[in-house]
């Protein structure tokens, strides 16, 4: 890899160039720090969608670190259309960048064209989430995505007093995971169920609805609407008499859509408390949220460590050096085994997150008001 970049360093400076010039197009930024053949080059950054503030964020941050280190940059979003996305990359392509960071809508539809990438030399990051199939990703930048789960399980049975034997259940429980496209869903439904298990083993966690499987308790593209239709469903079918008292959410938009389903069959009333209600990302929706007792916990994940990390990782690349990395064995894309740097999710609620959350600067708290 090392040749091939090097190789292709200078030539593709100069096609980047001609092609924004002939496109007329500007892109931000400058080339003052970047040093060689990557000064002043252009970085395409395609992200899944904006319809998530953690997104905008993310794409915001690797904009910022990129543009700090000299470089110039093209961000684009997919809307969570597949098709959308390999068009936008295809442009990316054509447009000359020198290195692509790339976080996935569909894990498994990027494999031409990223062979078109690898074709023209240039070397892709996965971000957040990995690129599977493909031996055309060059590093992998996100989180401990087993402990996201883990983290979320956790706080379940803390919150209802299993883990320290203080009670004993029997507790019920419904389990959500994420979109079946996305290679992160696996490992934070592992990780989670990897803690749950034990307890519903012994019964002690009871899954009213029978939904226990990947297979059945997946939410394509995340999304929340489709979080509230099947938590309403389950609480018409398996909740007549029961009440819930726990739900693994693996991420703030899915935890909105089951809180609605949860208000709408009168969950938060005096007489009927809101079960524990995990969730990912931090999202300024979910913290309020958290704030006024609905959603119980999320999971912090650090965007502007993650646009650093990625933004590191491109630098390093195109100076033709080897990244930092932390994980050489963990994320095996069916093709190869992707060297990543994994960051530490944190749990936060309503005990701890304006130390985390407004003490780390993530938040401000008027943000939160
Ligand atoms: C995952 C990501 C989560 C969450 C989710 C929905 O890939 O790791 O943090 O953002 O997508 O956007």
């Amino acid at each position: 890899m090392r040749n091939r970049r090097a190789a292709v360093t200078g030539a593709l400076a100069v096609t980047a160039s001609l092609a924004l010039a002939a496109c007329g197009q500007s892109a931000e930024g400058g080339g003052k720090n970047a040093s060689g053949g990557a000064e002043g080059a252009t970085i395409g950054i395609a992200m899944p969608t904006q319809s998530s503030e953690r997104w905008i964020a993310d794409g915001r941050n690797v904009v910022k670190n990129l543009e700090a280190k000299g470089y110039k940059t093209r961000l684009v979003f997919g809307e969570d259309d597949p098709d959308q996305q390999v068009a936008q990359i295809e442009n990316l392509i054509t447009q000359g960048v020198k290195a692509l960071v790339v976080a996935a809508i569909d894990n498994k539809s990027l494999n031409n064209v990223l062979q078109q990438a690898a074709d023209a030399h240039i070397p892709v990051i996965a971000y957040d989430r990995l690129i599977l199939g493909s031996k055309n990703v060059d590093y992998y930048a996100s989180f401990d995505n087993a402990k996201v789960g883990e983290l979320q399980a956790t706080y379940i049975v803390e919150k209802l007093g299993l883990k320290d034997g203080s009670k004993k259940g029997p507790f019920r429980i419904e389990l959500f995971a994420g979109s079946n496209d996305d290679n992160n869903t696996k490992y934070f439904f592992g990780g989670a169920m990897s803690v749950l298990n034990p307890y519903i083993e012994k019964k002690q966690l009871v899954v009213g609805s029978g939904q226990t499987a990947l297979n059945q308790v997946t939410t394509l593209r995340w999304d929340g609407g489709t979080a509230q239709k099947r938590m309403d469903d389950i609480l018409t079918s398996a909740y007549k008499t029961e009440r819930v008292d726990a739900v693994l959410s693996p991420y703030d938009g899915i935890s909105i859509g089951i809180l609605s389903a949860l208000k709408s069959d009168d969950y938060g009333s005096k007489t009927k408390p809101l079960p524990v209600v995990t969730g990912q990302d931090a999202e300024l929706a979910s913290v309020k949220s958290i704030i006024a007792g609905e959603q119980t916990q999320t999971v912090y994940k650090d965007t502007r460590e993650l646009a650093k990390v990625a933004a590191n990782m491109v630098d390093a690349v195109l100076h033709d050096k080897k990244p930092e990395v932390n994980d050489d064995k963990t994320y095996d894309n069916g093709s190869k085994v992707v060297p990543a740097y994994l960051l530490d999710p944190v749990s936060v609620d309503k005990t701890n997150y304006a130390q985390v959350l407004v003490g780390g600067g993530y938040y401000t708290a008027t943000d939160l008001k």
